[in-house]
């Protein structure tokens, strides 16, 4: 039995909604499809998911509530200590390609740059008890979709918005590069800070006048604003983050949530999941570990793990904020999915345990969970997804899902 959460009284909102975050919401589900189908002839496959197309591995576990809970966690999938749950583990690239892995270039000094997504872990928790907001093929389920940074690249639905309008502009409906062409062009000096044009220099370099002219003739820039070059420069520090992070086992690595969720109807949550014990530093790849790599290099480690017999464990943690912590703060910690939430006011504390059990058998692994659909929605209520980006996602998924399950 779960504790019902109380809603007699209405839930504390968390939430602030910009005015017109309902019609972007359309405008992107409607690119996400446009999306899919491009890539399915850039790719020369069928229509794949949306983001996170190339899965690692998709594997049984037990998602068990630890035992001895402090009773302010007893919430929701919490509710009750020592109480076990099926789940499915599906770890994807959040690549929109099934490109390999890791890949390597040099930039115009010579230094390698690493060229990779996140890394995505999601666990889909079984029949679990109470109000769900979506049910899963009629079935109640909590899912957890995480990826290998405490922030996910893009703040909330307007910078997000820009970003789909890059990707489907690109050749190969997969480039973000003109998302950071304000930047480049910070740096050059034709715009300022705010992201206000500047007059040109008399003896402007052909090049930069390009650039000037891609900037002010295309309409993906004719309303860029000083929010959106912050925009620009926050997703463009975590996408340098994202490919520094060397992950050599998806298994080992550490996933959080990045956004938020209710926890209960007056705190908010935030989810992690790492092996217990901590999650261990990784050694970069060396040059030679670099030649030999296999582009699914990730599959394969998943592999060998599950070729032994061992079972493995991971730890299931939550961040917690209260009203009294986000008061004044909604816009940043609820809106903003880019901004991790600071560890030493909201600590992460273990509140469950994964425990993976290699198959018996020798399965193949990549494409079990192929037909599933992970939606931050499978959520009871009283793990509501909460801020912008979240709310994106709840058109976002299932469109994704419908459309390549049915085409
Ligand atoms: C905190 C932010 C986000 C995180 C942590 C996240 C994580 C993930 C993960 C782990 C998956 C793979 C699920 C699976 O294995 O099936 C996934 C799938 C997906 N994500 Fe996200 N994501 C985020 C934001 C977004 C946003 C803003 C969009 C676009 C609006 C998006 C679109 C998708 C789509 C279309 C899929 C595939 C859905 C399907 O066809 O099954 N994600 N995401």
């Amino acid at each position: 039995m779960v504790t019902p959460v109380d809603y007699t009284t209405a839930p504390t909102n968390f939430e602030n909604i910009p005015e017109q975050e309902g019609d972007w919401r359309t405008e992107i589900t409607a690119m996400m499809v446009q999306l899919q189908e491009r890539r399915k002839a850039v790719q020369n496959s069928e229509i794949l998911r949306g983001v996170h197309p190339k899965s690692h591995g998709c594997l049984d576990a037990e998602f068990s509530v630890n035992t001895c809970l402090d009773s302010r966690f007893k919430i929701g999938l919490f509710a009750e200590p020592g109480r076990s749950f099926k789940a499915k583990i599906r770890y994807s690239n959040a690549d929109v390609l099934k490109r390999a892995d890791l890949e390597v270039d040099e930039d115009e000094s010579g230094n390698k740059v690493f060229k990779h997504g996140s890394r995505g872990m999601a666990i889909k928790v079984l029949d679990v008890d109470g109000p769900v907001y979506m049910e899963d093929g009629g079935a109640k389920n909590q899912d957890f979709l995480m990826i290998n940074t405490p922030e996910f690249a893009f703040r909330n639905v307007r910078d997000y918005r820009r970003l789909t309008q890059v990707l489907l502009a690109s050749a190969d409906a997969a480039d973000p590069e003109l998302f950071f062409l304000p930047l480049k062009l910070l740096e050059l000096g034709v715009l300022d800070p705010s992201g206000n044009l500047l007059p040109p220099q008399p003896s402007e370099p052909e090049i930069v006048k390009k650039l000037r002219l891609l900037f002010t003739s295309s309409d993906l820039f004719k309303d860029f604003s000083a929010d959106d070059m912050r925009g620009a420069l926050s997703s463009f520090a975590i996408v340098q983050k994202i490919q520094a992070k060397a992950v050599r086992d998806p298994i080992d690595a550490r996933y959080f949530s990045a956004a938020p969720f209710r926890f209960g109807p007056d705190r908010v949550m935030r989810v992690s999941v790492e092996p217990v014990g901590g999650e261990q530093p990784v050694p970069p790849f060396s040059d030679a570990e670099l030649a030999a790599l296999d582009a699914d290099y990730l599959s394969k480690a998943l592999a060998d793990r599950m070729a032994c017999t061992e079972a493995i464990k991971l730890s299931f943690k939550i961040q917690i904020a209260d009203a009294a912590q986000l008061e004044g703060k909604i816009d940043d910690m609820i809106e903003n999915a880019a901004m991790a939430w600071d560890e030493n006011d909201h600590p992460f504390t273990e509140v469950a345990q994964l425990t993976i059990h290699p198959p018996e058998q020798d399965v193949e692994l990549v494409d079990r969970c192929k037909p599933l659909l992970f939606t931050p929605w499978h959520a009871l209520n009283a793990h509501e997804p909460l801020g912008g980006i979240n709310r994106l996602r709840k058109p976002v998924y299932s469109t994704s899902a419908t459309f390549r399950r049915t085409t």
